[in-house]
């Protein structure tokens, strides 16, 4: 079939390993799509810094490329501005987009997919949350016929990759996060992850998808690890528990049967027989509970080049096959229905 032409705009350590698994296995992910994916352009801040790209594709103007003949633009600079215009340009003009985006995405998600749903193109960002970890879809579509009422896990690599590392081997806090930094984990303000910033945003969106609410940021309850010392892993220790910094999405019925949304995010002290102390170094583990599924649990890498790579990848093929399909994939589901909760009430 006619190539779909995919605009890629940032290439550092997620971007980097999509350009990678596009190139190595071009042909396979041809056959996959039905039709052979093609990088038309990679919009990066500084072309000059990239002497391992393919020279004629580079450019510094993002907008530019937006605005090129691209049927998809994949989205991995991270921030709110100048992306978020970016992408509303790219989505109203009919583009796809596929991003990792959780800061952008816990902010603007209604006006993003409003936006795709009125042009007929695709927002997938399974990327977003928990890295490599089919998380996102699975409750958006496999289980649209369920009824969710709690989302609970460590969903941010660098500071369970912290807790963990002070926990096994003492180590300290600054030069764990150094190595986080170091390893492609972390942010490139790593406060957004030790502060709880990322883990807030992957929270509002795992609690606006699962209880088809609108949920940003500012609604999620936010407590971070920089106040968590070696004494305070020591004392957990003495306990048998270990220090896990969970994000928690539950559905929430008062005394009077009215129903809201609470998301929050917070050290938690966990007996060491739980299934989450056990997620150790970048890792994530997700647990959603629905009425009739019962507890499910997600595993795998949930931050880095490549993990968060196979992600994107894998959101790029299901938009492609929609492409060829002549059509687009399935919408989220009207978000009208659940209050959310005030910041602070657990
Ligand atoms: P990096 O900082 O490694 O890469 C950012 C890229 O964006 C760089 O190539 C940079 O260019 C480019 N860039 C920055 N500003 C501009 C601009 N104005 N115009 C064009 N290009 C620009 O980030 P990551 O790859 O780690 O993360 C990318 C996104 O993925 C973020 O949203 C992040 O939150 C998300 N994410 C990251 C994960 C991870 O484990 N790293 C996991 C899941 C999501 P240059 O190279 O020239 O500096
Ligand atoms: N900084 C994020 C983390 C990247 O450590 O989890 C993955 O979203």
């Amino acid at each position: 079939g006619k190539p779909v032409r995919v605009a890629l705009l940032g290439c550092g350590t997620v971007g980097t390993e999509v350009v990678r698994l596009l190139t190595d296995q071009a042909g396979e992910l041809a056959a996959r799509a039905g039709a052979p994916i093609e990088l038309a352009g990679i919009a990066v801040r500084r072309p000059d810094k990239h002497p391992e790209l393919p020279q004629h594709l580079l450019t510094a103007d993002a907008a530019a490329l937006v605005e090129s003949d691209v049927d998809v633009v994949v989205e991995l600079i991270g921030g709110i501005e100048p992306v978020r215009s970016w992408l509303l340009t790219a989505l109203r003009k009919g583009k796809s987009v596929v991003t990792a985006n959780k800061a952008l995405l816990a902010e603007y998600s209604a006006e993003l997919s409003e936006a795709a749903d009125s042009a007929g193109a695709d927002l997938y960002y399974e990327a977003a949350v928990a890295g490599a970890i089919p998380l996102l879809r699975p409750i958006r579509e496999s289980l649209a016929g369920d009824r969710i009422t709690k989302v609970m896990g460590i969903v941010n690599g660098t500071t369970n990759f912290i807790l963990s590392a002070m926990d096994s081997t003492g180590a300290g806090y600054a030069e764990t996060l150094d190595e986080a930094s170091r390893l492609g984990y972390a942010e490139a303000d790593p406060t957004a992850d030790v502060d709880g910033y990322d883990a807030a945003s992957k929270a509002a969106i795992l609690a606006s998808l699962a209880f088809h609410s609108r949920v940003t940021a500012s609604d999620v309850h936010r407590e971070g690890i920089s106040s968590v010392g070696a004494s305070d892993i020591a004392a957990a220790k003495a306990l048998g528990r270990t220090v896990k910094l969970l994000s928690i999405c539950e559905r929430v019925t008062a005394d009077d049967g009215t129903e809201s949304v609470s998301a929050r995010v917070h050290p938690v002290m966990l007996p060491r027989s739980h299934p989450l102390a056990g997620v150790g170094g970048a890792f994530n583990a997700v647990f959603v509970e629905a009425d009739a599924a019962g507890e499910l649990m997600f595993y795998g890498q949930g931050a880095g080049g490549a993990p968060t790579a196979s992600a994107v990848l894998g959101d790029l093929v299901a938009v492609a096959r929609n492409l060829v399909a002549g059509g687009r994939g399935p919408r989220e589901s009207a978000h009208a229905a659940l209050p959310v909760r005030p910041m602070g009430h657990t």
